[in-house]
């Protein structure tokens, strides 16, 4: 079929069905281009708790599907390539979270959005790279917070916050792979230009960085500022949506490492598939669901 016609098709379908299609700003271009809605993880949950549509086509990797799944237990939350996953989210287990709950009596824990259903049910609440600083400040009362699973992000809101911060050891394959002498090198290429980093970065990376923040704050940022160049410090997607809403600037990737191939799976294909057979669908285990909504909202709730 030409892709014409798969556009047509889905578009079509997805009138019919009363779906919305939610994409990661990592998705590939065609995928961003025919969603409802783009954005970064805290964005799409939002978007997921809010929508009256019937079903929900997840474009993104299974955690973000999952958390939407999370919050609307009555409606068809759809993964079109069910093996996306998030390495991330698969270096800890509900088990090390029971131990760490155990081994740190009142101390709450604090899970990055980036973690399985059953990691987020044994959570205190949830946090993405946009509200972690939030999440975690909500908590000033306790003795300190315990942050899973990225290292990275934890030592990032440990910088911001007055809590004290205790952590995993998990970290993102494709972030943490950047190393501070290619930001220099990338620097030297490219004098002037702004370094915008993830969270996920190392602190050595994150220390070299003009803003440090979520994608879509990074789409933000530079849509507002006067500079006109910049090294991105995430994954090479981001340059998609970047490139459309701030024409005119130039954006440089920190290294061509930052690839995420889980996030470069689903096709338009795949889309058209999945609205056609309802399939394959993500759902939760209703006891698993009751404990992570509790976590999923405490966040929402803190905006
Ligand atoms: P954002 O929440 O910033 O979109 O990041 C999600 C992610 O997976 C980063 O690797
Ligand atoms: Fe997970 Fe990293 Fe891919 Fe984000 S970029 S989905 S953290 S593996």
């Amino acid at each position: 079929m030409m892709a014409r016609e798969i556009l047509q098709q889905i578009s079509e379908i997805r009138a019919r069905r009363r779906a919305i299609i939610l994409a990661h700003n990592y998705q590939p271009p065609e995928i961003q281009e025919i969603a409802d809605l783009t954005g970064d993880s805290l964005e799409l949950s939002r978007k997921a708790a809010q929508t009256d549509a019937s079903v929900i086509v997840f474009c993104g990797v299974a955690f973000m599907a999952e958390t939407a799944a999370i919050l609307n237990p009555e409606k068809i939350v759809l993964l079109p390539r069910p093996e996306a996953g998030c390495p991330m989210a698969d270096m800890i287990t509900p088990e090390d979270m029971r131990r760490i709950r155990s081994e740190h009596p009142g101390v709450p824990i604090v899970t990055y959005v980036n973690s399985t259903a059953a990691v987020k049910a044994e959570s205190d609440a949830c946090c993405t790279s946009a509200n972690s600083i939030r999440v975690v400040s909500s908590f000033s009362r306790a003795p300190a917070v315990y942050m899973a699973p990225d290292q990275n992000l934890a030592q990032y809101t440990a910088a911001h916050t007055s809590s004290p911060i205790l952590h995993w050891h998990g970290y993102c394959p494709f972030h943490h792979a950047l190393q501070p002498d290619e930001v220099l090198r990338r620097k030297e290429e490219h004098p002037g230009a702004l370094f915008l980093a993830h969270p996920e970065c190392r602190p050595s990376v994150l220390a070299l960085a003009d803003e440090v923040t979520s994608t879509s704050g990074m789409l933000r940022f530079v849509k507002e500022s006067s500079h006109e160049r910049f090294i991105i410090g995430t994954e090479v997607g981001i340059l998609h949506p970047m490139g459309k809403s701030s024409p005119g600037k130039e954006f440089f990737p920190a290294s061509e490492k930052m690839f995420c191939p889980h996030m470069k799976m689903i096709s338009l294909d795949d889309i058209l598939h999945s609205l056609e057979t309802l399939e394959p669908r993500v759902s939760v285990p209703e006891d698993i669901r009751i404990r992570a909504l509790h976590a999923v909202q405490r966040m929402l709730h803190l905006g």
